[in-house]
């Protein structure tokens, strides 16, 4: 699409969000995995640059600015919030010199540039002064309400907001979407004629319509598609509607790649997740993140897995993290494996129940198959870590490195103390504490040897009866009442 000159975006995002009953400023709460904010500046970024987008933010306007500092659009206080109307009045030096104004609302996520696209081709072409999007979704309550001049007729005659409808106008079914375009020039002609004589006492923007109108301006609406674009999000359960909504979506468009998705509505995808064709992936997975998947992977049940790469034909059992982790073609993961920032598993590798990784490379084909920690770690390929291996990485204040070569076989439950090196086809005996390198090819052996005392357990049973220690037995009543 064509990048359009001449017309700036402002974003409203200056108010408390009374509603939500929060501590945190409304446009920071999260759905779909980003504020709410976020998803408003990435949908106006698609086809306009940041310098033409103008935020305007108040409630909090250090926080919302840090979080979306990096989008580069530009910001402007509004220092008291007096209503959408202000805000917008806050924006005249800001934006007075653009053709246009396409106003979108902080709290209205789901809006598309399609819809901004076609918003701004239905006003040009109607050459109006203040064009609105509307829609009819299945209940109207609590938005305002679009007055057209007649049914069928593109004209507006006012909006009415929810606490000032009378009669009739209860009826009306077609909402105000908060998002419409303006003529700047007309618009910042009359916003000053605005007066707070309402309900809540505050400068409404939906009073624009009637004002432009009685000015003998041009004010017409254009109904979306789809409501559930428009839809805003004042409350905590609104919010949640809308994340299910942006995660079925995701879920949608993935299987339409051709992923196998089981349950999709328990399953939650950001947006930004990427799966290859034939992957299957089971009920209660979440994908976040940029989290990227292959082709013909699995993943069951439970796993979460964040901002982390997956290449073709992984294997994902039941109930694994994976944060930050990239992991290799054929790879086989869990039950209950964690997969810590920096985790690298190579092609074929297989990390087991119970392991935890950090900041360690698992070479190709290398096996951790169960009850190990491997942190600061590099591994190379065709190495058998044994159940209940720890590489001892913290000496209290700084972290070491475990270096581990090719086919090197670690003994279980045995502790490599960092920093420390195990070379090429070597091994390591069962239960040995690991504090020196060992050479290539070499055997280490690191415990106590092993002390028999024969007929041990007949002297000390002779004993104990000697002294009348009854053996006791567990029983059910036992149990039940300690
Ligand atoms: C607004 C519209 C309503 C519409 C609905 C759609 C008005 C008066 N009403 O109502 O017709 O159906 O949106 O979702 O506009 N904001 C500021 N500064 C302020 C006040 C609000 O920046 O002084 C921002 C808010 O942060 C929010 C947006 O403007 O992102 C909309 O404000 P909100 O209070 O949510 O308006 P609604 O009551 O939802
Ligand atoms: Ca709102």
């Amino acid at each position: 699409m064509k990048k359009v000159i001449g017309s700036a975006i402002a974003i409203l995002a200056a108010g408390k969000g009374t509603r939500l009953k929060s501590k945190r400023a409304k446009v920071l709460h999260e759905i779909g995995g980003k504020p709410l904010l976020q998803h408003v500046i990435d949908a106006a970024l698609t086809n306009t640059p940041p310098e033409r987008i103008f935020v305007v933010v108040g409630h909090q306007a250090e926080e919302v600015e840090r979080a979306v500092r990096h989008t580069g659009v530009h910001f402007i206080r509004q220092t008291e919030q007096l209503g959408t109307g202000h805000a917008v009045q806050c924006l005249q030096e800001a934006v007075g010199a653009h053709k246009d104004l396409l106003v979108l609302s902080g709290d209205a996520p789901l809006i598309r540039p399609e819809t901004m696209e076609r918003l701004r081709e239905f006003h040009h072409a109607q050459q109006a002064a203040m064009t609105i999007l509307t829609a009819r979704p299945a209940n109207a309550f609590g938005y305002g309400r679009v007055l057209r001049v007649s049914a069928g007729s593109p004209e507006v005659a006012a909006i009415v907001e929810q606490k000032s409808l009378t009669g009739e106008q209860h009826r009306i079914n077609e909402i105000n979407s908060g998002i419409y375009m303006f003529r700047t020039e007309a618009l910042y002609r009359h916003i000053d004629a605005l007066r707070p004589n309402n309900a809540q006492g505050e400068y409404y923007l939906t009073d624009m319509a009637e004002l432009l109108r009685n000015a003998g301006e041009r004010v017409v609406a254009l109904e979306t598609e789809d409501a559930t674009e428009v839809l805003g999000a004042n409350t905590i359960a609104e919010m949640m509607h809308l994340d299910a909504e942006m995660r079925m979506a995701a879920a949608r468009h993935l299987m339409a790649m051709g992923v196998t998705i089981y349950r999709p509505e328990t399953c939650v995808i950001d947006g930004d997740v990427s799966v290859g064709a034939d992957t299957i992936i089971e009920p209660f997975v979440q994908l976040l993140g940029k989290t990227q998947v292959g082709e013909d992977c699995r993943i069951r049940s439970y796993s979460v897995i964040q901002n982390s790469t997956l290449g073709n034909g992984v294997l994902v059992r039941n109930s694994c993290v994976l944060e930050q982790a990239s992991v290799c073609d054929g790879a086989l993961i869990g039950p209950y494996a964690h997969l810590r920032p920096e985790s690298h598993i190579g092609r074929g590798a297989h990390v087991g129940n119970f392991v935890e990784t950090k900041k360690t490379r698992l070479g190709d084909g290398s096996k951790a198959n169960h009850l190990a920690y491997l942190g600061d770690s590099n591994i190379g390929p065709g190495c058998n870590i044994g159940a209940g291996v720890i590489t001892c990485n913290y000496d209290g204040t700084h972290k070491h490195l475990t270096q581990i070569g090719e086919g090197v076989f670690v003994g279980s439950n045995s502790t490599l103390v960092a920093p420390v090196a195990l070379e090429d086809g070597c091994y390591v005996a069962a239960a040995s504490c690991v504090t020196e390198n060992v050479p290539q090819g070499a055997l280490a052996l690191g415990r106590a040897r092993q002390v028999i005392k024969p007929g041990w357990a007949e002297r000390r049973a002779k004993m104990q009866k000697a002294k009348g220690v009854r053996k006791r037995t567990p029983s059910a009543a036992t149990e039940r009442t300690s």
